[in-house]
């Protein structure tokens, strides 16, 4: 008789495997939708959703040649600024390359302070390498840096690396610290304040550890502005069914954009202490505030500010990440999350947790390390490091003022500035018979324009329902990443097929309406001549946004509709 390895005769085997056979052939499986994780079905993530997965789609179509009404798509979806065609900045990856590979250190292409800074951080490696593992928590030396550059950041408000903890990107700290937070079963199960609109992280997460998403709605009207008034009534209204103990910010906001103004986070800080509260303050957008008037001010250094009736109880855990900023180096997954205030047992509870994950990626480490601790004046590489770094922010800056006029242009979109982060969330005005349209194929409306506008203009950006809006009220989500050239074409686009309007130039106003879209899109044949011809020429490009210049700016109070 044959016999498996295990021993057992393969015979019987085979009799349970052909018992296991469903009816339409294949073997009945373990795993399956029924039997799966039922909280990981509720998870949902719109920022890589459908509308990206069609992107990609299409993206692979016009490789394949066939026509499309443009030449190529430009994923606007994602706070990805490498991918959009953002420069590294030269030292960051200097320290990365001579800490990959360290034969380099011998060659004199690569500055002093560079090689340097490797030496330190590969010394501080296990076997004078960034292929071990690091301590869980991340590599001691970059977690003093990191808290000298807190330290620094907060006007000398001590920061200590105890409290330091690195991390794969701050998806990875924020998860975590929820993981810690969440606890207790039905009326009793932790509830979770998180903004509306929100980073689709945030409800992904809690869905998955199964706590209670709690809403608090920012203020549109008013920039997004977080109102405390709503948080009361959101937290009053979760007392009703859940145990609330933790309150998000997102600030600089994504996907909104705003910044909020100290007096708003003291009010938040109090608000905390007084409903106990544990805080949680995604700052990883700390470095990209544009807006005059506006400054970023970290939760932690105002909650010292406001002296020991806060400082010495409010819990707070605040998040950063090498992803975003002047850097955006989103692969190498780097991040830091800093704890105040955690009771001591609790931190050891953490401290073992991250533990379980061993380490997060060296590499992100290392880049985490230039960030918090760059080159200083005199230093060889000081001069282009600063240079690099402005050029990028003050690219940000004008993209940020140009997506808010160039929107603001098109009747039915109204875009409130982008103070801060990387994206703008306009509103958008959908007719009813759109609106119907949409209900007719299972669809949000603003999906069903999202997905409109990638068919008919290759641009992919992500439906405003995928972040959270108040009922009856439609967005997209964009980031402002696309160099200059490319975002005034994006907006243009954008602008043109909202709107159906006389003024816009006959050559991209011909039938760019929505509904002219759908029409089209039930047509057989593809165009044979593209539609968009400022996709396959800058020149063409430039004529677009001049001609577009000059259409009236849509006020808050008199959006008018887009005549579909
Ligand atoms: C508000 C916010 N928090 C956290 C993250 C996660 O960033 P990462 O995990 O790349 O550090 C992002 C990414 O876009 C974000 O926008």
């Amino acid at each position: 008789m044959k016999r498996s390895l295990s021993g057992s005769p393969l015979v019987n085997q085979d009799r349970n495997v052909a018992g296991k056979m469903s009816q339409n052939g294949t073997t009945d499986r373990i795993l399956t939708l029924d039997s799966m994780n039922p909280s990981i079905k509720k998870v949902e993530y719109a920022v890589r959703g459908p509308i990206v997965t069609r992107a990609v789609e299409m993206e692979k179509e016009l490789k394949q040649g066939v026509k499309k009404p443009f030449t190529e798509v430009i994923k606007a979806n994602i706070g990805d600024a490498h991918a959009m065609g953002q420069k590294p900045i030269t030292f960051l990856r200097q320290v990365s390359a001579l800490c990959a590979y360290p034969e380099l250190l011998n060659d004199n292409k690569f500055p002093e302070d560079a090689k340097q800074k490797a030496v330190r951080v590969l010394q501080a490696c296990g076997g004078q390498s960034i292929g071990s593992y690091s301590a869980s928590q991340g590599i001691e030396i970059i977690r003093q840096d990191v808290a000298k550059y807190i330290e620094k950041r907060d006007g000398g408000i001590p920061s200590s690396a105890d409290d330091i903890y690195l991390s794969t990107g701050a998806s990875d700290s924020i998860v975590t610290m929820l993981k810690l937070l969440v606890a207790g079963e039905g009326a009793c199960r932790t509830g979770v304040l998180i903004p509306i609109p929100q980073y689709p992280l945030y409800s992904a997460a809690l869905a998955e550890l199964r706590a209670v998403q709690v809403n608090y709605f920012l203020d549109e009207e008013n920039c997004w502005a977080l109102d405390i008034k709503e948080l009361r009534r959101s937290l009053e209204e979760a007392r009703k069914h859940c145990n609330p103990k933790v309150l998000c910010i997102i600030n600089p906001g994504n996907p909104t954009g705003q910044v909020q103004s100290r007096k708003c986070i003291e009010d938040v800080i109090r608000f905390a202490a007084e409903e106990k509260l544990f805080l949680m303050a995604d700052e990883v957008y700390q470095d990209n505030v544009y807006a005059k008037g506006c400054a970023f001010h970290s939760f932690k250094k105002v909650l010292f500010e406001m002296g020991p009736k806060y400082s010495d109880v409010v819990e707070l855990a605040s998040f950063h990440s090498t992803s975003k900023g002047f850097m955006g180096e989103c692969g190498f997954r780097g991040g830091y999350m800093e704890v105040v205030n955690m009771d001591l047992a609790v931190k050891a509870q953490l401290t073992k947790l991250v533990s379980v994950r061993l380490c997060p990626p060296v590499t992100g480490q290392v880049v985490l390390d230039v960030v918090v601790n760059p080159p200083q004046p005199g230093d060889p590489s000081y001069k282009q490091f600063v240079a690099e770094k402005q050029v990028v922010l003050g690219d940000l800056a004008e993209k940020a003022r140009l997506t808010e006029e160039i929107l603001n242009q098109a009747p039915g979109i109204r875009c409130n500035p982008v103070q801060g982060a990387m994206y703008s969330f306009p509103r958008i005005h959908i007719p009813e018979r759109a609106v119907r349209l949409a209900k007719e194929e299972g669809q949000a409306p603003d999906m069903f324009f999202c997905m409109k506008l990638l068919e008919e203009t290759g641009i992919c950006v992500v439906p405003g329902s995928g972040f959270g809006q108040r009922e009856g009220t439609h967005h997209f989500r964009m980031t402002i990443l696309p160099p200059i050239d490319k975002l005034k074409v994006v907006l243009e686009c954008l602008k043109d097929f909202h709107q159906h309007s006389p003024t816009s130039t006959p050559r991209i106003g011909a039938g760019l309406s929505f509904l002219k879209a759908e029409q089209r899109l039930l047509r057989e044949c593809a165009p044979q001549t593209p539609r968009f011809p400022h996709f396959a020429s800058h020149t063409s490009c430039t004529q677009t946004v001049e001609t577009a210049a000059g259409l009236g700016r849509c006020g808050p109070s008199d959006v008018p509709g887009p005549p579909f």
